[in-house]
């Protein structure tokens, strides 16, 4: 199987083939967690820790039920408990948990960067749980499976991403990965809301979300990072729920099969209508979430291969 990366830091290191190859792998997970005994032994004796510097639901809980079920000892550094609330940096951080010989070690951070930074001081995989506004490689893997698995593919669709693309990893990471895969990508959103350099993105860019949803195969919500805005960016959430909610009228404007989006967490009636987030015949939104947990064992799974593939090369003095 084609996947070379040592990390997984974000998608813009990853090469077509190793995206598809933890799609392929990840489909063998979905089966897995669909049976009654979800277990494997792919990470048996390794040690995983994740390190969350901000705060997650889906992201923690998928990645400490993957690494369970694959079968590694897995520890949830409590940073709200941790000598981190002391002053101690995140490097001495990660290197005091990297002299207790973890294998993985998965890490949110709010600072751009800051997991690339981690990655080059410990011995272990590090895998980027979503850093600042940089990138959350493993939420675009899950979108990908779950688009690939409800259009049949994962090539020339049409994908709208609306809403706050300026503060969102979330989109940061789906537009590298859907334009490596040779997407049409479509970033809808009021400017205030969109990264500087946006023309330069090579993607068809919409102020008008009725404009930019036609014939669209793919809609993607995106959340309103309040975190990490530092102004007015929307006049009022109703106004914005208005101009840039989705709904049912709103979303008559894409193909009639399109399917529909959001990484979670969801603000009802500011970002999506609560009924449409819930109808089963068009959002995959919970799919979403199954894909998170079987992507991110994928993901460990080659990680851990590969890392075998280091330890033992190192172990007989071939150079890696
Ligand atoms: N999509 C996502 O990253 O959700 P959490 O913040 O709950 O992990």
């Amino acid at each position: 199987m084609t996947f070379r990366a040592r990390h997984l830091l974000g998608i813009e290191h990853l090469a077509p083939e190793e995206i598809r190859a933890v799609l392929d792998l990840a489909e063998t997970y979905v089966e897995l967690n669909q049976r009654t005994v979800k277990h494997s032994d792919a990470l048996e004796g390794m040690t995983q820790i994740n390190m969350f510097f901000e705060n997650s639901t889906r992201t923690q809980a998928s990645f400490e039920l993957a690494g369970k079920r694959l079968g590694a000892d897995v520890m949830n550094m409590s940073v709200a408990h941790s000598s981190v609330k002391k002053g101690e940096t995140l490097i001495d951080t990660a290197l005091t948990l990297n002299a207790m010989h973890p294998d993985l070690l998965v890490v949110r951070h709010p600072a751009s960067g800051a997991v690339d930074l981690l990655a080059q001081k410990v011995n272990c995989a590090v895998l980027n749980a979503g850093d600042g506004r940089h990138e959350h490689p493993t939420q675009a893997l899950l979108d990908a499976l779950t688009i690939r698995r409800a259009k049949g593919r994962i090539q020339r669709l049409t994908v709208a991403i609306c809403g706050d693309i300026a503060h969102s990893r979330v989109a940061r990471s789906n537009l590298i990965l859907l334009g490596k895969m040779e997407n049409r990508i479509r970033l809808i959103g009021p400017p205030t809301l969109m990264p500087s350099g946006v023309q330069d993105l090579g993607c068809e860019v919409y102020e008008d979300m009725r404009e930019g949803l036609k014939d669209c195969d793919v809609v993607m919500m995106l959340r309103l990072q309040k975190e990490r805005m530092d102004g007015g960016f929307i006049p009022s959430e109703r106004e914005y729920y208005h101009r840039y909610g989705l709904d049912a009228e709103k979303l008559a404007m894409a193909k009639d099969d399109a399917i529909v989006m959001h990484p979670g967490p969801m603000n009802r009636g500011v970002e999506i209508d609560g009924e449409l987030a819930d109808d089963i015949n068009r959002s995959v939104i919970q799919d979403q979430v199954e894909m998170g947990v079987a992507v991110r064992m994928a993901c460990m799974d080659l990680l851990a291969r590969n890392l075998r593939a280091e330890r033992g090369a190192r172990a007989v003095g071939v150079m890696v």
